[in-house]
C-alpha cells in the first residue's frame, strides 16, 4: 500500500518542523515548497539524512516546483511574511492574502481532492481566502490555531496545579487572537472542571495568558514567532485526519449558524477524520461566553471585510 503523501507550503520554522514531524513518525511522504530557491531542496535533504538515524522510511523532498506535489492527500499552508517595520496589519493582511491566494490555487491544481490545513496568519482570514482559491468544499478547508491555543491552557493549567499535561483537557474557541474564547467550565482536570480546582482569580490569569501566548513567545524571541508547538499541532490534525482517528479538535471552519453564527470560519470543536472536518460538535454555551464567542467572530469578521 502506498503511503499517504503530505504537501507543506513554506519550509520556514512551522513548516520545516511540521514536515520533520510527519516524516519521524512514518505517518506520510512529504513534499516541502518554498518560494526561495534551494530553501527546501536544502532542508529536505538534511531531513532524509537524519532518516537513518531516526529510522523511518517516509520519503521528503523539497521543492520550488508545483508538480512535485501532485496527488497529495493533505496540504499545509504555512507560507507567509511576518509583519516587517513600517508595515501595518492591513498591508500584511494584503500581502499574506496574496501568497496564500497564489499558493492554494498552484496546490490544488495538482491535488484536487486534498484536505487543506491552513496556519498562516491572520489565522481565520486566511482560511477564507484558502477557500476562496480553491473552490473547495468546507470539509475540506480547516485553519490550525484552536489546537495550539488550548495546548497553551493546558500547559498553563497543568503547571499552576502541579500535574500531568496528559490529564487536562482544555477548549479554546473563537478566532486565533485577542479574543479567542478559553471556556474554562469545559477545561478539566481528570474530567473536574477547573473551575472547581482554582480559585476565579486564578483561572482568569491562566485565560489571559492563554490569549496573548503568541506574543508571549514573540517577546522572547524577538526575531520570530513560536513553531514548536504550533508545529505540534499541525501533526495532531494531520494524523487524525490520515488515520481517521475521529478526534475531537477545535479547529477554524466555516460556521453555517452553528454557534449563532453563518459564512465566517472561526475556531469551534469538529470531529476530524478521513473526510476532514466530519461534523461540527455544538456544544451549549452560556449567556457570558456566548457574548465573548460572538465578539471574537466579530473581530474576524472585521478583518475578512478588509480583504483586497
Ligand atoms: P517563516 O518566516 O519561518 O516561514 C515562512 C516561509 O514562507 C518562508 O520560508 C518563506 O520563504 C515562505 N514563503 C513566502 N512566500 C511564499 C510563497 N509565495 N510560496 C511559498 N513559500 C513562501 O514563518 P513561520 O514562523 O514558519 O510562520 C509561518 C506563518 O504561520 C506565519 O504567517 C505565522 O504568523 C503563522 N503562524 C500561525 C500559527 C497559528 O496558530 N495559526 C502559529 C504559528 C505561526
Ligand atoms: C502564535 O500564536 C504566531 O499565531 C502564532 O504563536
Amino acid at each position: 500500500m502506498a503511503r499517504n503523501k503530505v504537501t507543506v507550503i513554506g519550509a520556514g520554522n512551522v513548516g520545516a518542523t511540521t514536515a520533520q514531524r510527519i516524516a519521524e513518525a512514518g505517518l506520510a511522504d512529504v513534499v516541502l515548497v518554498d518560494i526561495v530557491e534551494g530553501l527546501p531542496q536544502g532542508k529536505g535533504l538534511d531531513l532524509a539524512e537524519a532518516a537513518p538515524i531516526v529510522g523511518h522510511d517516509s520519503r521528503i523532498i523539497g521543492t520550488n516546483d508545483y508538480a512535485d506535489t501532485a496527488g497529495s492527500d493533505i496540504v499545509v499552508v504555512t507560507s507567509g511574511l511576518a509583519r516587517q517595520p513600517g508595515m501595518s496589519r492591513d498591508d500584511l493582511l494584503a500581502k499574506n492574502a496574496g501568497i496564500v491566494r497564489a499558493v492554494v490555487a498552484q496546490a490544488v491544481d495538482h491535488s484536487p481532492d486534498a484536505i487543506l490545513i491552513i496556519v498562516t496568519n491572520p489565522l481565520d482570514v486566511m482560511c477564507h481566502v484558502a477557500m476562496a482559491a480553491s473552490g473547495f468544499p468546507r470539509e475540506r478547508v480547516l485553519g490550525m490555531a484552536g489546537v495550539l491555543d488550548s495546548a497553551r491552557f493546558r500547559t498553563f493549567i497543568a503547571q499552576e496545579l502541579g500535574v500531568s499535561v496528559e490529564d487536562t483537557h482544555a477548549f479554546v474557541l473563537g478566532g486565533h487572537g485577542d479574543t479567542m474564547v478559553p471556556l474554562s467550565r469545559y477545561s478539566t482536570v481528570a474530567g473536574v472542571p477547573i473551575t472547581e480546582l482554582m480559585t476565579p482569580d486564578r483561572v482568569r490569569a491562566l485565560e489571559e495568558r492563554t490569549a496573548a501566548g503568541g506574543a508571549e513567545v514573540v517577546a522572547l524571541l524577538k526575531t520570530g514567532s513560536a513553531f514548536y508547538a504550533p508545529a505540534a499541532s499541525t501533526f495532531e490534525m494531520v494524523e487524525s485526519i490520515l488515520l481517521d482517528r475521529k478526534r475531537v479538535l477545535p479547529c477554524a471552519v466555516l460556521l453555517a449558524g452553528e454557534f449563532g453564527v453563518d459564512g465566517l470560519f472561526v475556531g469551534v470543536p469538529v470531529v476530524l477524520g478521513a473526510g476532514g472536518m466530519e461534523r461540527i460538535f455544538e456544544i451549549t454555551l452560556t449567556a457570558d461566553e456566548q457574548v465573548a464567542f460572538d465578539a471574537s467572530a466579530a473581530a474576524v469578521r472585521d478583518v475578512v471585510a478588509k480583504l483586497p
